[in-house]
């Protein structure tokens, strides 16, 4: 499939398109059924990439996966749970985060793990510092080689008590992933408490496992002997139905998204109303709409739930290009997501990125030389330029640049967005969008 996408843009959006099961749990949950004695039955799984990589990592394990494309389920039975070879593991790396999680399922059912090298998108350094000091908290033994990382527990996982310096949503899967059969009881503190976590909770507890969240960030898990199979429907994806939110917002149209859920999104809507964004919140899904008056800038920051999310960052960042006034955006999450805020300037948007915590509060890149402050001076009608998907966010926030541009837009590696969009082109098509692949 070509990689070049060509976009007419100008018109508004007009219609529904439906999300799915979240890319971040749909993964996550997918590795948390190699736990289990018996299968595993995931609902609501998108068709995106990652969710093919997973499957691929699962398989050269022994793990036996049926999927239904169409109907969105995938059933894993990991009675087989077998060593992989050390050439097929390394076939995937470079492709994603999630072998990482891997880890501590692969040393209870086989007592090691060979990690490739990750991939994941390009948004700063995304070290794996605090996975690795997670496993040999339980008592694992990290080897790094050339290869990847082979990771043992010559004296089995044991529950330990591990504070996280930072509540790392990938460092708290580790830890539930590791912990749920671990001997013995885990405290994990500043723990990272995001829907997508809390998914993955319910996942391992209709799985067995003893799981219970405090209010203060604090995690507490009892380790148990085994654990079964599950029957579980993935969260919708908040991230995917706040991109397509925004779309509607720069393209002044309007787009049902169907299997939209309010609450997981509490604070986008939030910011989305306070930018003068249209809503209608139903059961069924939500619809989002420009309401035909000026946009307004506001002042945000990204944060850890129930903060803004950091992935809802850059489609905001395309939407405040055409509000009124200055807007600020601070990222705390990761130091270099406003990267591709360049592109956008040479659409016409005139953004400005600086070293400073701007808005308020400062963060730990502030004495750092990162860009992690942006200034947006709005509005500003962007026009059409040949742009290339720099990684998945900002990729379709290229998309969502590209629709609300005048003239025709060359997007090159579009193919990234399959990684986390289910069906996009068909989706676009169905809201009326204007755009061909060659
Ligand atoms: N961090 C470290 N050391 C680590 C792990 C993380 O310093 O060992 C730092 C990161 O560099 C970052 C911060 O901690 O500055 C937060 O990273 P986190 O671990 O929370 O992110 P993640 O688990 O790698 C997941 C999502 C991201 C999403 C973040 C934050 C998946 C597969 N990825 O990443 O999603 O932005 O949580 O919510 O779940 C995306 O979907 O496009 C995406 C990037």
């Amino acid at each position: 499939m070509s990689s070049t996408f060509h976009v007419r843009g100008g018109r508004p959006l007009d219609g529904e398109i439906t999300v799915r099961g979240a890319k971040n749990l749909v993964s996550k949950a997918m590795v948390a059924a190699l736990l289990g004695e018996g299968p595993s039955v995931l609902q609501s799984v998108p068709d995106i990439r990652d969710v093919q990589i997973v499957s691929e990592l699962l398989s050269i394990h022994g793990v036996k996966v049926e999927r239904d494309v169409a109907a969105g389920t995938i059933h894993m039975d990991p009675s087989n749970v077998e060593r992989a070879h050390v050439v097929d593991i390394d076939a995937h790396a470079g492709s994603s985060r999630i072998p990482i999680l891997f880890c501590g399922p692969l040393l209870h059912r086989l007592g090691e793990a060979i990690i490739p090298d990750l991939g994941g998108c390009r948004i700063g350094d995304r070290p794996i510092n605090y996975h690795l000091d997670v496993l040999r908290n339980f008592g694992a033994v990290v080897d790094k080689r050339e290869l990847g990382i082979y990771i043992t527990a010559p004296h089995g996982l044991h529950g330990t008590k591990i504070h996280l310096e930072y509540p790392s949503v990938g460092a708290t899967e580790q830890v539930l992933l590791t912990a749920v059969r671990a001997q013995g009881i885990t405290e994990l503190t500043n723990a990272a408490v995001e829907p997508e976590i809390e998914d993955l909770i319910a996942v391992l507890q209709k799985m067995g496992a003893l799981i219970s969240l405090q209010t203060d960030r604090t995690i507490t898990i009892e380790g148990v002997e085994s654990l079964g199979g599950y029957q579980h429907v993935a969260l919708p994806d908040r991230i995917e139905a706040a991109s397509w939110a925004c779309a509607a917002l720069v393209t002044k149209g309007s787009v049902f998204v169907r299997g939209a859920e309010q609450k997981p999104m509490a604070t986008f809507l939030n910011i989305f109303r306070k930018v003068g964004g249209g809503l209608d919140i139903t059961e069924e899904g939500i619809r989002f709409f420009h309401p035909g008056s000026p946009l307004r800038a506001i002042a945000v920051e990204t944060d850890v739930h129930p903060g803004l999310m950091t992935d809802w960052q850059q489609p905001l960042v395309v939407a405040l290009t055409q509000a009124d006034g200055i807007s600020i955006v601070h990222e705390t999450v990761y130091e270099n997501r406003l990267g591709f805020t360049s592109a956008l300037n040479e659409m016409g948007a005139h953004i400005q990125v600086y070293r400073e915590c701007l808005g308020g509060s400062s963060c730990r890149f502030g004495r750092s030389n990162y860009n992690h402050s942006a200034v947006v001076s709005g509005p500003k009608p962007l026009h059409a330029a040949d742009i290339t998907v720099p990684d998945l966010r900002g990729g379709f926030s290229y998309l969502v640049a590209a629709l609300g541009a005048e003239g025709e837009s060359t997007i090159r590696g579009i193919d990234l967005i399959d990684r986390g969009y289910e069906s996009f082109r068909e989706k676009l098509t169905a809201l009326g969008a204007e755009f061909w692949e060659n």
